[in-house]
């Protein structure tokens, strides 16, 4: 039995070839997609393990070398989606991705391999993504649920039913040996044995279920990238760049403090790439000035001069990244903020920095900027959003 097709806004598949007995209405059917995993994964240590690394950590041989670095898929934090802040990317993200690459960085376009070889990929990506996330929450859940293994563990448990003993004890003395004497504390081994029988008990009964939950919710998470209803796509199309649109946006810039990180020109040189910052995670100060993304890495604020936009280029990406911010980068969400014509006199200002450059009163050139010469994929999404019911195709 094969999978002929997979329809991922319905969850709809199609089947060919036969199964012994058609499963009951409610019965979990397992269904292989190994065969395009397999091409996935071929293809994957072939062009992107040496950066990327074999379990998608980022650790390839050649990471050492490139800023930025490789991404480390096990987080399920990726920077250039159309999904909000912090959502996994749709099968289309990554596809666009790998074959558009990433300008300006190391991170180089695949555009010569054949769409399937692309998709088998992406697929590859997705599923290293949701096994590191896995990994990663149970690892989380296991010491929320207070199962302490360590041998540092059961030493500070003993330590601290010894003190409460000697405490005990010293009463008992000082109050005339009164009544039986407190009884000893429990040994090291005792608590050792105890604990793995926790852990026993805990493996046979709740683990199993406890993968399952874990492993559905993160499925589910990803699914639901894919329907068009989550991804933004602005309510208003884009607005004219006009020098008065482009006026608005640089107040907009600077009434939202974009100059503390950019600068008060765009050079990406604001006053935060001087100061400490703290880790997120640990709260602790990282060890040189300026900002650090979720990887632990040290990230610049973008250069706005440099006319390159790492999520593509079109308005509705620089759109996307201003409403939605860079996960895993300090770059902040703005959706909730602004409303959709002010984030467009913003993308409308900075997609005109480049051309302050140029001699005054320079206008930016009106493929980069005007609306009617939008690319075709851009028209097809903003004219979706404007359609009654496309979003419920
Ligand atoms: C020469 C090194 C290199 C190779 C080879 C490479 N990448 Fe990357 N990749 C990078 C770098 C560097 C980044 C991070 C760019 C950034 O953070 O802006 C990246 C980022 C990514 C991202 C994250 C995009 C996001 O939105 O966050 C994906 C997905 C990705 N690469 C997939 C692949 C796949 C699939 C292949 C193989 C077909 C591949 N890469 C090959 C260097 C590489
Ligand atoms: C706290 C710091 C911070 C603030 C505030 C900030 N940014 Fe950023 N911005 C960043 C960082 C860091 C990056 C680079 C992230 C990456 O690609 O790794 C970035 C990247 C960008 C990019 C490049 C997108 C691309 O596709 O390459 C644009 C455009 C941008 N910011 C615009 C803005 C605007 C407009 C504002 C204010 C409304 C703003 N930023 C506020 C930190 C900030």
């Amino acid at each position: 039995m094969a999978v002929k097709s997979f329809d991922p806004a319905t969850g709809r598949v199609e089947l060919v070839g036969a199964l012994a007995e058609p499963p009951k209405q409610g019965e979990r059917v397992v269904v292989d997609f190994g065969s395009r995993l397999q091409s996935g994964r071929k293809h994957y240590m072939h062009h992107c393990m040496h950066c990327h690394g074999v379990t998608g950590d980022g650790e390839g041989p050649t990471a050492e070398y490139l800023n930025p670095r490789p991404r480390d898929y096990r987080l399920g934090i990726f920077k250039f989606t159309s999904t909000p802040n912090k959502e996994p990317p749709t099968r289309e993200d990554l596809h666009r991705t790998i074959y558009e690459g990433i300008p300006g960085t190391y991170m180089p376009s695949f555009a010569l391999l054949e769409p399937e070889v692309v998709d088998a990929i992406a697929e590859y990506v997705r599923w290293l993504s949701m096994r590191g996330v896995l990994e990663k929450e149970l690892v989380e859940e296991l010491g929320v649920n207070g199962l302490k293994f360590s041998l540092a563990d059961i030493e500070a448990e003993a330590e601290s039913l010894e003190i409460v003993h000697r405490a005990a004890v010293k009463r008992w003395e000082d109050g005339g040996r009164k009544g039986p004497a407190p009884e000893p504390p429990t040994s090291r081994e005792a608590i050792r044995r105890q604990r793995l029988e926790e852990f026993q008990e805990f493996q046979n009964e709740e683990l199993a279920g406890l993968v399952d939950d874990t492993g559905d919710d993160i499925a589910r998470d990803w699914t639901q990238a894919e329907l068009l209803a989550t991804a933004i796509l602005p309510d208003e199309p884009h607005t004219p760049s006009t020098p008065e649109s482009r006026a608005r946006g640089r107040l907009l810039y600077l009434r939202n403090d974009c100059q503390n990180c950019h600068g008060l020109t765009g050079e990406g040189n604001g006053p935060l790439t001087r100061e400490f910052s703290e880790n997120t995670e640990t709260k602790e100060q990282n060890p040189t000035p300026g900002l650090f993304d979720v990887w632990g890495q040290p990230v610049q604020p973008r250069n706005l001069h440099s006319g390159i936009y790492r999520g593509g280029r079109r308005p509705l990406d620089v759109y996307r990244r201003i409403h939605a911010g860079i996960s895993g980068t300090p770059m902040p969400t703005f959706g909730s903020k602004l409303s959709d014509a002010q984030i467009w006199d913003l993308v409308n200002y900075v997609m005109s920095i480049p051309y302050e450059d140029m001699a005054t009163g320079a206008e930016p050139p009106a493929t980069v900027a005007d609306d009617g010469e939008a690319e075709p994929a851009e028209q097809a999404e903003t004219a979706a959003l404007t359609t009654p019911g496309a979003a419920d195709r």
